[in-house]
């Protein structure tokens, strides 16, 4: 070792460490930030306005052998990078799922970062996991699963759906996937084809069946295929249900496809990475009748649940088959090898170095209360119903799908214009709302027509907040009309 390096390593830069008050100092100066971003928020656009090329030039700077104050580096996170963001937890932000984020959750993902908090293994952080364990049964109860159901918290729904169909693989098929059929609707979301597609499934054994007038799974149509198949050699084996699809909200017949999956020996999964957090109010548990019967469950809680990114969650019915699937015990781990009682999520899941995410639901679930969860996603709910009400009060504007757990679907369709000129303007209309800033909304294709979409599960949005996002897509689509014509 060169003389003197171990000396330099105890000076505060190289051993990448500041000083107390230099911490302080920019801790305070990050939280300001965030409190400002919260408190500014509804006065911004939603949008941010910028030069593609000017934006390149800025952050694709060499980095540099020596280092910045961090008042300037913080200054550049500021205008250029955050400045240069989509607010999804925006009030008057309706597009794709919002992400509504909550402070008391952030600053609960800060102290996770803080603490650094390993959260594969029982001997690094008990704490930790007695935590993740207690927010898993608390979902497990809220979906009314038996107590063999467990599960635990990923990244997202794209990994949820992933792990869960990881785990009916293994346990049904014990991972041979040949000849194996898997079922959904034509609206489950894109996450379960991409999830077949690396589990080893090829697009000719994942059905997607064309949904009914409800945009649900047809129970008789998903009979007939599964005879069809089982007559032509092939072997159903799992049933991809929507508890919520992200075009419409919809919910395919939860009951009537358990009932049927269990006579037939098919895994019924439920993607309620959208739709299940409604479970926490009567209107939810209404609509996702039958959601206790199914064998694996996934439900994001950054998307209705208010948690920043990223944030989702898995449950299996019978929470041994996550450890059948995943389990895996190398020399250099038999150390963490301790009792069941003493639980490694690293059995239960594709990683084994993972964050702290459970910490942000429990802090924010103690702070705010169930009663402000649930009330939270009633007004979801309810948004929607206003923003159908409004549209369905103006002349130039179809509900194509009604407000259904918290999402409404709708088409400029004033008589004066002709069919093609209504495509276009359905079509052309989001790129003008970004233009201008205040609001929202996104597009889909139901039916093979353009169509748009409200997703209203801010529970800061306000009821003048939809109306006026609403009175602003007339005014536009009004002067389409007119630049066509
Ligand atoms: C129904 C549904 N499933 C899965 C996903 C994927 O979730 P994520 O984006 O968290 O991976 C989404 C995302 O919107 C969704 O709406």
């Amino acid at each position: 070792m060169e003389e003197g390096l171990l000396m330099d390593t105890m000076q505060s830069d190289t051993a990448l460490q500041l000083s107390a008050e230099k911490m302080r100092e920019l801790g305070h100066q990050v939280v300001e930030m965030i409190i400002d971003h919260f408190e500014s928020l509804r006065n911004k656009p939603v949008s941010p306005k910028f030069d593609p090329e000017k934006l390149r030039a800025d952050l694709r700077e060499p980095l540099l052998e020596h280092g910045s104050p961090v008042e300037l580096v913080l200054q550049k996170v500021r205008q250029d990078i955050l400045g240069n963001i989509m607010h999804l937890d925006h009030p008057r932000f309706f597009a794709f799922v919002p992400g509504p984020s909550n402070f008391v959750s952030v600053m609960a993902d800060t102290l996770a970062a803080g603490f650094n908090v390993f959260a594969g293994t029982w001997l690094e952080a008990p704490g930790p996991t007695e935590v993740e364990l207690a927010m898993i049964d608390w979902f497990r109860q809220l979906c009314s699963l038996p107590d063999t159901a467990g599960g635990l918290f990923v990244s997202g729904g794209s990994v949820a759906n992933l792990t869960a169909l990881a785990v009916a693989r293994h346990s049904r098929l014990r991972d041979q996937v040949k000849d194996a059929v898997v079922y959904s609707s034509d609206q489950v979301h894109s996450s379960v084809e991409r999830g077949l597609r690396l589990l080893g499934f090829d697009r000719a054994q994942f059905r997607k069946l064309p949904s009914d007038d409800r945009f649900r799974l047809s129970l008789s149509d998903l009979q007939h295929e599964v005879a069809a198949d089982r007559a032509a050699g092939m072997i159903p084996f799992c049933v991809v249900a929507s508890a919520g699809t992200t075009n419409t909200g919809s919910v395919d017949p939860l009951s009537d496809l358990s009932r049927f999956c269990r006579e037939e020996g098919l895994w019924l999964h439920a993607d309620g990475a959208y739709g299940a957090s409604s479970m926490l109010c009567e209107e939810g548990r209404t609509i996702l009748r039958g959601i206790e019967d199914v064998d694996s469950l996934s439900l994001d809680p950054h998307k209705w649940l208010f948690q920043p990114y990223e944030m989702g969650c898995v449950l299996v019915r019978d929470r041994r088959q996550l450890k059948e699937t995943f389990h895996s015990m190398p020399e250099y781990l038999r150390d963490i090898d301790l009792s069941e009682e003493e639980v490694n999520f690293c059995d239960y899941g594709i990683q084994l170095t993972r964050s702290f995410r459970a910490l942000k639901l429990w802090m924010s679930l103690r702070v705010f209360g169930l009663r402000a969860f649930r009330e939270a996603v009633s007004r979801g709910i309810a948004l929607a119903e206003v923003a159908e009400e409004t549209l369905r009060s103006l002349p130039d504007w179809q509900i194509v799908t009604p407000a259904q757990l918290g999402i409404v679907t709708f088409r400029y369709s004033a008589s004066r214009c002709s069919p093609k000129e209504l495509e276009a303007i359905n079509q052309k209309i989001v790129a003008e709302m970004i233009k201008d800033g205040f609001s929202m909304v996104s597009s889909t294709v139901l039916r093979g027509q353009n169509v748009l979409r409200m997703c209203t599960i801010n529970p800061r949005t306000t009821e003048s907040d939809i109306g006026e996002t609403i009175q602003r897509l007339d005014r536009l689509c009004s002067k389409l009309t007119l630049e066509d014509k």
